[in-house]
Parts: structure tokens; sequence; C-alpha cells
């Protein structure tokens, strides 16, 4: 058989492949990005999107850019699915689909409105999904715009070249029937604030006038320009580079190329500036991890890209990847260009680099928690006081005879006698009285010892043993909890010193002794608070 006469033409399937191309796994912030990322290839300077729904509930998209706008032919070309593309350096797109998957991902309908020059005749050309189901054909509408496409176009785009990216019959925005209209306004809101902040991260080095790196535009979304979101904070002072690092990429097509890491770690919450300053920052378990940037667009993150795992200590931890299109060879940069992959080699090296500092943020992080957990417990502690405070006068106490804060001594007398004890004496300067009082330490490691507070009996609560941590700082938020345990060793503290004569003054101080001892082994197996 001759190898030309076996060969015959099988071009797919087109409603099935239409529908098919919807579902590559899009968000909808990342295929709004992926639109963008064409009005920037286009030198567009001011981008504005506008999404909203009109009084039945429908959804519609607009994306406007002053960009460089497309000729007739041009539109054409844009339009077709793997369009051609003139390979430039730097361009974000791949494969000349990204116009038409990102768009059919949550439209059944792109339409595409554009000229160069403000004289040019406007041209319009959609796809619509419901017209390819029908005649199961790649058919498109295309012609000169209408006046109300043309009315559509200069409402933003008032005498200039540019381009109107419309998605319309936005059925796959919200999955479901939409019906209850005050319901929609908030899940209209929400996304709304999803792709505001998934913007401002992306395109934060176009959107940061002071940023030199990338060229400065601007978006507006439904009216409002999206600002710059730093996710490095480099507005702190506090905020530390903990190193740098440049990473040559050899056996590239191109020639070697090279990847930038940064790493960076946030100040603790209370080193902030501002409460503003430390909201906008979003400090979380999920904002950590390596941030990638290809031609200054953050393509992925923030995760590890599997080389650690997250832990809520690393959450001071992140950094910056920046490379340029050169390595995309290395990355296997895919369609939505918000997957990477990295080769072993680079593996290995950008491991070596973040293990040192991811140890280094947790144990700022760890340190942090330890101020926070002191902070708490003075807190959790008071309400104990308060309601020891409106009881402790129905509860027998010996009585205080004397006693020295200098020398750390008292004399008391309860029901057996007198008895001069060695106990610690404080005054307290809250205005409020005081019962318990957590320490950060106390001699032998015990978990509690009797304590005079301003002329009153008390109990001292190292927040050093082990029953603290495990028991007690899972439970700070838990007033019942903390007012249950504090009681018991008040009460413990107040019936030792009832009971206490010179003969059994040692006895009490060993039963301390070892009851601390066996708490220490009975919470070793607890876990540690997170
Ligand atoms: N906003 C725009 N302004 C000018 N040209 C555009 C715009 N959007 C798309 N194009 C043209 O359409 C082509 C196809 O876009 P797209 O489907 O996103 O694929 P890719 O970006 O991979 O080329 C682009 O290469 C570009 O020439
Ligand atoms: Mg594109």
């Amino acid at each position: 058989m001759s190898s030309t006469s076996d060969k015959i033409k099988l071009p797919p399937h087109a409603s099935r492949t239409a529908e098919g191309l919807r579902d590559t796994g899009y968000q909808l912030p990342t295929a709004i990005s992926d639109i963008i990322d064409n009005s920037i290839e286009a030198e567009a300077e001011e981008i504005s999107i506008f999404f909203e729904q009109d009084f039945r509930g429908g959804l519609t998209l607009e994306i406007f850019d002053d960009g460089k706008g497309m000729s007739k032919e041009e539109l054409l070309s844009a339009m077709r699915y793997g369009a051609e593309r003139k390979d430039k350096k730097g361009n974000l797109g791949k494969f000349g689909l990204g116009l038409k998957t990102a768009s059919t991902a949550f439209a059944d309908k792109l339409t595409v409105i554009s000229r160069k020059k403000s004289k040019d005749q406007l041209y319009t050309a959609s796809w619509d999904l419901d017209h390819i189901r029908k005649v199961n054909d790649w058919e498109m509408t295309f012609r000169k715009s209408n006046d109300s496409e043309i009315k559509d176009f200069e409402k933003v785009l008032k005498g200039k070249g540019g381009t109107l990216v419309k998605w319309d019959k936005c059925h796959r925005i919200f999955s479901g029937e939409l019906q209850d209209g005050l319901k929609d306004k908030k899940r209209l809101v929400n996304q709304t604030k999803k792709i505001q902040s998934h913007l401002s991260a992306t395109f934060q080095r176009f959107l940061d006038a002071k940023d030199k790196r990338a060229r400065n535009i601007i978006i507006n979304l439904n009216g409002e320009a999206i600002p710059p979101w730093d996710p490095f904070v480099l507005r702190e002072d506090k905020t530390q580079k903990a190193g740098r690092r440049k990473i040559k990429v050899e056996g590239l097509q191109g020639g070697p190329a090279e990847l930038e890491l940064t790493f960076y770690i946030l100040p603790r919450e209370e080193e902030f500036s501002s409460v503003e300053s430390y909201q906008e920052a979003q400090v979380k378990p999920a904002n950590q991890g390596i941030y990638v940037y290809r031609e200054n667009r953050l393509i992925h993150g923030p995760d590890w890209l599997g080389l650690l795992s997250r832990d809520t200590h690393y959450q001071l931890c992140r950094v910056e990847m920046s490379f340029d299109h050169r390595l995309d060879e290395a990355f296997q940069v895919d369609i939505k260009k918000s997957q990477i992959i990295l080769n072993q080699a680079l593996d290995a090296e950008i491991q070596e680099f973040l293990r040192p500092r991811v140890r280094e943020g947790n144990a700022l992080s760890r340190q942090g928690e330890r101020s926070g957990i002191k902070k708490t417990s003075e807190e959790a502690h008071k309400v104990s006081n308060k309601n020891i405070e409106t009881k402790a006068k129905e509860v027998t106490q010996p009585e205080i005879i004397e006693s020295s804060q200098t020398k750390n001594t008292a004399t008391i007398e309860n029901a057996k006698g007198k008895v001069h004890l060695k106990i610690s004496v404080t005054a307290s300067n809250d205005k409020n009285a005081v019962y318990v009082k957590p320490a950060d330490s106390i001699v032998d490691g015990l978990l509690w010892r009797p304590t005079i507070i301003s002329e009153n009996i008390g109990v001292e609560i190292n927040r050093n043993h082990p029953y603290y941590q495990k028991v007690y700082v899972p439970n700070l938020s838990k007033g019942v909890t903390i007012q249950g345990m504090d009681s018991l060793l008040w009460g413990l503290s107040v019936s030792e010193l009832n009971c206490v004569e010179e003969s059994t003054k040692r006895i009490f101080e060993d039963l301390r002794y070892d009851v601390s001892k066996k708490l220490r082994i009975l919470t070793e197996n607890l876990p540690d608070p997170s």
C-alpha cells in the first residue's frame, strides 16, 4: 500500500472539542489574569474591568484596554484556537489559546471588539458556544461593529485605539441557578473581592509606580484602581532579608539563564508599625512559601513547590523567586502559566537555600508565640482572680501576722497555731486583688506554690511546667476551664497554709514536688500547643 493513500483527514468534533477546552482547570481570577496578560503584551497603560450582574441575574465581564489594538486581520487571527504568534521575547502567552480557553471556561459567549487607532473601523468577533453546539462547526460571528457595540467600546475607550473583551452568558461563574437576589449579591461581592486581591498580588510590580522592574500600568475594577499588594512587606523596617541566591541554569536552547531567590522573614505581629500594616500583610499559614514570578508577573504560589511541607511556624517565611521566559523550558510552564515543575538538580539547590532560613523563621515565630501566650495567660487568670475575690471571704484562711518582701518570709496563724514560713512575698500593682499569678519558673520545677500577694494568700503557677504548656495553654480562651483549674490550685495552697505546722512544713513541700514530677510524666504524651 502506498504511504499517501492511507492518510485521511480527521478534524476534531467541533462542539465536543470546544466544550472540552473549557475544562482546563481555570479559577476565575486566573482566567481574568490571562486576559490581562494579553493587554499588557499589547502595551496597554490602563485596563478597566467591569464585573456586573443585570436585573435578571445574568453576569457579564468586560475588560477594556488602551493597548495597540488589532486590525481586522489581526482580530480574526486572534480568535483562532491556536492563534499564530509573532514570537516576541518576554511574551506571557503560550499556545495561542489563552483568550479563548480562559473566556469559555466561564462564559458561553466571548466577544472581542478592537481597533488600532481612533479613526479605524471597529470590528466585532465572537464565539458563541450555543451556536457551535447547534451547527457542530467552528463557525463564528465576524463583522463591522454595530451601534450598540460602538457605544459600549466608546464608553471607556473614547476616541482611542484598544480592545474590549466581553464575556456573556457566564453560566459557569456561579454554579447552580440564580434565585435569591440578596444571596447572589453577596456572592458577587465576594467574587469581586477575590478578583481584586488576586490581581493586586499577580500584577503587583506593574501596579506599583515605585517598582522599577516592570512597566507601570493601572487596572481598574468596577471603577476603582486596584492597589499593589506586596507579599514581602518591604514597607516594614523589621522585615528581614534573610538571603539572596542566583542560580544559573545551563543546558537551555537559548543559552544559560538565571533564577533569582530572595528569602524574607516577616516581622512578628507585635513588631509591625501598625495594626493596619499587620492586617495588610495577611500573615497566615496559607500565605507562606515561594511566590513565583515569570517576567515580573506572579504565576504561581505561594507554596513550597513540594520542597518543604507547610508548617504553621513557617508563616513568617515568604520567598520571592523570579525568572524570565528563557527558563520556560526548564520549568514546563503550562497553558494557565499557573503550574511549574522543577527538575531535580534545581530542587536540591533551592532546598539547600531554603532549609536554614525556614529554621530562622520558625524560631522567630515560636518566640512570638511564647510572648503571645504570656499576654493571653495574664488575661486568662484575671477572670479567676475576680471569681476568687468574690468568694475569698467565705473560705477559711489563716491570718497573716507579718510578712517580708525582702526576706521572702511570713508568720501566719492557723487552727494549729503560729508558724514561720519561707514563702514568696510580693506586692501587686494591679488595682484588683490578685490570687493567681503565673510565674516564669519556680524552684525545683514545681507546678505551683502558695504565695503572698499584697497581703492576700495566693498561688503561683509555673508557666514553664509541661502541665501548664499542654493543659493550660490550649484552654486559655476557655474561661470556665481556667477558673476550674486555678480554683483547684488556689484551694490547695490555702488548705496547705490552713493545715501546716512547724513539723509538717517539709511534708507539704515534698507533696507538691512529687505531684509536679508526676504531672510532668503524665503530660509527656499530650500534644504540644500549636
Ligand atoms: N488585548 C489584546 N490586544 C491586542 N492583541 C490581542 C489582545 N488579546 C489578544 N490579542 C492577540 O491575540 C493573540 C491570541 O491571544 P491568546 O489566545 O491569548 O494566545 P497567546 O496569548 O498565547 O498568543 C495574541 O497573540 C495577540 O496577538
Ligand atoms: Mg494570551
